[in-house]
């Protein structure tokens, strides 16, 4: 397996590896792999030649109150669990090298990034979204691999290659979840018993406002009510029913929408959503 830890490095072995005429998959992750993430890695080594597998925990999307300096690190076994499905290259580049003292330049994502977790983590998704144009530079992905547990991050990344005309192919992978609902997340490791047990009446409510939807409940007021009054017990952050391209709240469903939403326990902020698409009448 090659580790690369240099964007220059990386950039010169891109280069290599598309001179070749190989296709070139990424999966920009924080590490602390879990099957969510694995998801999108045996994707990737699927559907390319080479599948490149990024590992950076990004200090650009976390704020000064928030878990940068206590997120799992669990380098070893995530390479081990990479190695074993048969994934080459590793890039984890080191913070020196991806932000320099001088440092100045972001990436700023209007309208998209507005609402759901860029209302609450206000300098988000610009750490978000300079961390992967930087990846992608580096890595110089044919297809890039993104997870649906982060809804807005995937409408955000596929507005920045729109916009950017940056011709690389977003690919969404379907929320991967343990066998109760609970969607995989590397923040779950912070769970005390209990809270894991109530963190369930996230995806509770999510699912029972998708049967609504499927039933015909096309109302945003009265599916964000019944997901809030499951999700009681929880101190809420947010939950929201937006358009699924835009990010854009909506008032009834008349096209693909994503319900969102988030809490706050003790240990963790938890994320979690559904896409309805009305037109095959199916929660995704
Ligand atoms: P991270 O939280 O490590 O997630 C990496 C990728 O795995 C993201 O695309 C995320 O949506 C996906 N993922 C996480 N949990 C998942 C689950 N339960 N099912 C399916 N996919 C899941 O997201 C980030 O890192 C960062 O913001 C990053 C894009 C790497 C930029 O720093």
């Amino acid at each position: 397996m090659n580790i690369i830890n240099d964007p220059q490095e990386m950039r010169r072995c891109a280069d290599h590896l598309r001179a070749e005429g190989k296709t070139i998959g990424l999966v920009p992750t924080m590490g602390a792999l879990h099957a969510g993430h694995m998801s999108l890695v045996h994707a990737a080594l699927r559907e390319n030649d080479v599948a490149v597998v990024s590992i950076f925990v990004n200090p650009t999307q976390f704020a000064p109150h928030e878990d940068f300096g206590k997120y799992p690190r669990t380098f070893q076994s995530d390479i081990e669990q990479l190695k074993a499905a048969g994934v080459s290259y590793v890039y984890a580049p080191s913070a020196e090298s991806m932000y320099p003292e001088d440092f100045v330049t972001y990436v700023e994502i209007g309208k998209v990034t507005e609402g759901l977790c860029g209302g609450s983590r206000p300098q988000f998704f610009r750490g978000v979204a300079t961390v992967v144009m930087k990846l992608f530079h580096a890595v110089k992905p044919h297809r890039a691999y993104f997870g649906q547990k982060d809804v807005q991050q995937c409408a955000v990344i596929k507005r920045m290659v729109r916009d950017m005309d940056m011709g690389i192919d977003i690919i969404i992978l379907p929320v991967v979840r343990e066998p109760d609902g609970l969607a995989m997340s590397s923040r779950n490791a912070y769970l005390s018993p209990e809270d894991r047990r109530q963190a369930l009446a996230i995806s509770r409510a999510l699912f029972e406002a998708g049967e609504r939807m499927c039933g015909g409940e096309r109302d945003s007021t009265e599916l964000i009510r019944g997901v809030r009054e499951c999700m009681a017990a929880l101190q809420i952050d947010y939950v929201s029913l937006v358009d699924a391209e835009s990010m854009q709240e909506v008032c009834r469903i008349e096209g693909k929408v994503a319900l969102a939403a988030a809490a706050v326990l003790p240990t963790a902020r938890l994320i979690d959503n559904i896409i309805y698409d009305p037109v095959e009448n199916r929660v995704f």
